[in-house]
């Protein structure tokens, strides 16, 4: 497994990306995790399951999704690992937060996976393609879930004391934009909103729902912006740009982006027994050296942009960032992972990465 990852971790250098603690990720595994618990929400990049019984297109339980991972397909829509798996890894769980669809009162202590494909901050985001759990509906399902664990330990000091210690990540929007902004003839927020109202409104609807996650006892979350939604193959197939980024595409989502670092410095204000954190996927993503990174899809796509179900699928996948038109391979996923939770700078993530965050310690 170690040295599978050292070989990952030198072909992925070679496209011009840097690794760092690719390691670590092994080396937890089997200690005591660095916090009790862990929650997920957001979309497909973090979905591990729960879309696999929902009414959708948007499902990767079939092949080739979850040829990498040690049990095989799952529903998550990579080939390996998820992101949110791989910070689990780091955290020193040793084995993966459970979806909420199938997660059992075992398992619900310590984190449950709320994520699910197509889903976004806006309830309609994703509707043209079927079913989703919107992020209101999430945290709605976490509430229940907050109910079931006071349930279960019967003392408020208790759980009160186990939430604030949990990790909560939140990695969402990218629907908001992919699955309705960008879509003019399905929805009608682009003939509603101006690029920067948009982001504006998009914002403000995301910082009342972070508040919630708040409110029910969260105090360690790391917000994710979006990525280079520009870059992805889809994107620029649709475009047809000729293999270049579709750069007005990217900064619609840096409009957006722009607003979250200041929308969570003002959470952090608001709620000082709290710790809000920024993670720049662009800025972990970015080109080192100013070329391009490769972003054809590593499977065979069909015309949404997913896998075509047992279809082809390249066999270096660890040269590929995207393994369909949308979603990054596992190994795009590891250095995503690796600099959220150890940035190599303050822009990577802001005002804390993820490894400072599990040692933060809240009294109140
Ligand atoms: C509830 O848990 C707290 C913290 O662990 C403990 O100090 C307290 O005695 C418990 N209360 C009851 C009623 O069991
Ligand atoms: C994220 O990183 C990109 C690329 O380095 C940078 O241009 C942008 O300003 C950063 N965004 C925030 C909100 O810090």
């Amino acid at each position: 497994m170690a040295r599978n990852l050292i070989l990952l971790s030198s072909a992925l250098l070679v496209t011009g990306l840097t690794l760092v603690g690719t390691l670590e990720v092994d080396d937890n595994i089997g200690t005591t995790p660095r916090v009790p618990c862990y929650f997920i929400f957001g979309d497909s990049l973090v979905d591990c399951g729960n879309n696999n019984d929902l009414e959708t297109l948007a499902k990767a339980n079939y092949p080739p999704y979850g040829i990498d991972f040690p049990t095989g397909v799952n529903g998550r829509f990579t080939n390996g690992r998820t992101i949110a798996d791989l910070i689990g890894q780091l955290l020193g769980f040793d084995t993966f937060i459970e979806p909420y669809a199938t997660a059992t009162d075992e398992e619900i202590c310590r984190g449950v996976n709320y994520g699910s494909g197509s889903a976004g901050i806006r309830e309609e985001s994703g509707s043209h393609l079927g079913d989703r759990v919107s992020l209101d509906r999430q945290l709605r399902n976490h509430e229940a879930i907050v109910s079931r664990i006071s349930a279960l330990q019967q003392n408020k000091t208790l759980t009160d004391d186990h939430l604030k210690k949990c990790i909560y990540i939140v990695n969402i929007g990218n629907n908001d934009y992919i699955n309705n902004y960008l879509m003019p003839d399905k929805y009608t927020t682009s003939h509603q909103y101006k690029m920067e109202e948009f982001a504006e409104v998009l914002a403000q609807q995301y910082t009342k729902q972070l508040k919630t996650l708040y409110h029910l006892g969260g105090r360690k979350i790391a917000v994710f912006g979006l990525g280079m939604l520009g870059c992805a193959p889809a994107e620029m197939e649709r475009f047809d740009t000729d293999g270049k980024c579709v750069d007005w595409i990217n900064d619609a989502a840096m409009l957006f982006n722009d607003r979250l670092k200041p929308l969570v410095d003002e959470l952090n204000f608001c709620f000082p027994n709290a710790r809000f954190t920024f993670i720049n996927l662009t800025n972990i993503l970015a080109p080192k050296h100013g070329e391009p990174l490769p972003n054809k899809p590593c499977c065979q796509v069909r015309q949404d942009g997913q896998c075509v179900p047992e279809g082809t699928c390249c066999s270096n996948r660890a040269l590929s960032v995207y393994l369909d038109s949308f979603h990054p391979t596992e190994i795009a996923n590891l250095v995503l992972a690796t600099r959220a939770y150890t940035a190599e700078s303050s822009v990577d993530a802001s005002p804390q990465d993820i490894g400072q965050l599990t040692r933060e310690v809240y009294d109140t």
